[in-house]
């Protein structure tokens, strides 16, 4: 391990030399209290150099999309453009305050309401909300808003929302924040909602069903629009999880569909970077039966400027503080403008490079859905590693000595000994091969010398963890000995 710059503290030393003071100092035991006065701060004494090497070293630690493949399934880890980055911090979008007035902000308002209206029609949908804060908070004002439609309309049976059991975990904990409980749906052989337990399930109790198209698997639910002519028959409406629209994009719009509401996950999509855990944005698109209690404010223009609209009669309310993650709208909307009518190619390449990869990895890997085309992202299953001890966790361990993020692990929980790969559009064929190449070679290393790959990583700053304990009891302190 690496020393701590605690560590490497020697008294005395400095970084940098601050200019004599020329005003006259003021002691703070001479004008505090002494129950305000600020404690020796235990700051490490180091050299200039130390430090640079230090957060330089530090900085190179991170396993990141710029330095290697990421094919995290279901999170779209794609390469951001840096065009986006410069365009994002233009003075006039880095300064802002949101107290201004709306007359002295006119550009950001104006970005912000073409993002809304590339939005509605990327969507197909009535109005969009650009307020949520991810993904999963998208969920929340989506659940938010279908709660407000039944309450409005006096559907006071409507407490439940179905939910494939293919979905990521956030979807069931989002219905269940907004109040309603949660019924599992089954999928089918096809790995696609299985249309009879659905029927089966949709009574007079059902608000609404939440469903990711294509699903976790990959697999496109090709029967979408019979789904939501069943729920609307029952004044129940639909609910799309918009996190794998990348394998849609500019090529089918969900509300075309009958989706009356979907999240799009712009650090997925729209190349956002995705942060620890945040800033993203998750702007909620509606058809008109949800528009009216869109929350405040939104983005208008009415022919000569743009405004903040707060009279929205039935508004669920506010959701963020100000206004939502501004500086991540603005990449996305470089990223929609630097494509322009092309935005589709980002779809026909993405599923192509899923389509191609999948294939070198026939045969490799069991694929508990090989008879179902995939679109963007595809599952398949170590447990043809299992006879040798070997588990898609050590798989993934492994990956990392070769430079490889893991795809995402154990997830949809339907697939057992999961292994989720999302290559996006923008990596190469090359990537591609050698990602291929890698997985061949431990399952190779697999049979015939398990305990390599069970040890794995060997190169990693950290080597193999307790997982459990790791997560349950993590060190996020430094223990600083008492003086
Ligand atoms: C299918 C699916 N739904 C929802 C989410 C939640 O999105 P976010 O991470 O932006 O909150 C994710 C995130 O990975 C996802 O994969």
């Amino acid at each position: 391990m690496e020393k701590l710059l605690f560590e490497i503290s020697q008294k005395g030393k400095k970084g940098i030399d601050l200019p004599k003071c020329d005003v006259e100092e003021i002691h703070q035991e001479e004008v505090l209290d002494k129950d305000y006065l600020r404690k020796e701060l235990n700051l490490p004494e180091v050299s200039q150099l130390e430090v640079i090497r230090h957060f330089t070293r530090l900085s190179q630690l991170n396993f990141s999309i710029d330095t290697n493949f990421y094919p995290l399934g279901s999170c779209t880890m794609k390469y951001n453009p840096r065009i986006n980055e410069k365009v994002s911090s233009f003075e006039g979008f880095l300064n802002v305050h949101p107290f201004q007035d709306e007359e002295t902000v006119q550009g950001i308002l104006e970005a912000a309401y073409l993002l809304k209206e590339y939005l509605k029609e990327l969507g197909g949908f009535a109005d969009v909300s650009l307020q949520p804060a991810a993904g999963a908070h998208g969920e929340l004002l989506g659940l938010l808003l279908i709660a407000a439609y039944h309450r409005d309309k006096g559907n006071k049976e409507k407490d439940t929302v179905l939910i494939p059991d293919s979905a990521h975990g956030t979807n069931p904990a989002s219905a269940a924040i907004a109040g309603f409980k949660v019924l599992t749906v089954k999928s089918d052989k096809n790995g696609e909602l299985d249309w009879n337990d659905f029927v089966k399930k949709l009574d007079n109790r059902v608000a609404a069903l939440m469903i990711t198209n294509p699903n976790t698997l990959g697999i496109f639910e090709r029967k979408i629009k019979e789904i939501a002519k069943a729920l609307h028959e029952k004044d129940a409406l639909l609910y799309m999880d918009g996190a794998n629209f990348n394998a849609l994009v500019g090529r089918m719009r969900p509300g075309d569909w009958g989706v009356d509401v979907m999240h799009f996950n712009l650090h997925k999509t729209f190349s956002t970077p995705h942060g620890g855990g945040g800033p993203g944005s998750g702007p909620v698109g509606v058809s008109e039966r949800l528009k009216p209690y869109l929350p405040v404010p939104q983005v208008e223009f009415d022919g000569e400027k743009y405004y903040l609209n707060w009279d929205i009669p039935k508004t669920v309310g506010k959701l963020l503080a100000f206004y939502g993650h501004v500086g991540i709208w603005i990449r996305a909307l470089a990223f929609i403008l630097a494509y322009g009518k092309e935005i589709f190619k980002v779809a026909d390449n993405a599923i192509l490079n899923a389509r191609y990869l999948r294939k070198q990895l026939q045969g490799v890997f069991n694929d508990p859905y090989a008879h179902v085309p995939c679109m963007h992202e595809f599952v398949l299953s170590a447990t043809n590693l299992k006879r040798y001890g070997v588990k898609a966790l050590d798989v993934a361990k492994r990956l990392l000595d070769f430079g490889i993020h893991p795809p995402t692990m154990y997830f949809p929980l339907i697939v057992p000994e999961a292994l989720m790969v999302e290559p996006t559009e923008t990596e190469n064929k090359e990537t591609l091969d050698y990602f291929a190449k890698v997985c061949k070679q431990i399952v190779e290393e697999a049979k015939t010398d398990p305990q390599k790959v069970k040890n794995a990583p060997y190169k990693t700053p950290v080597r193999r963890v307790k997982e459990a304990e790791a997560n349950r009891r993590p060190i996020l302190k430094y223990p600083f000995k008492s003086s």
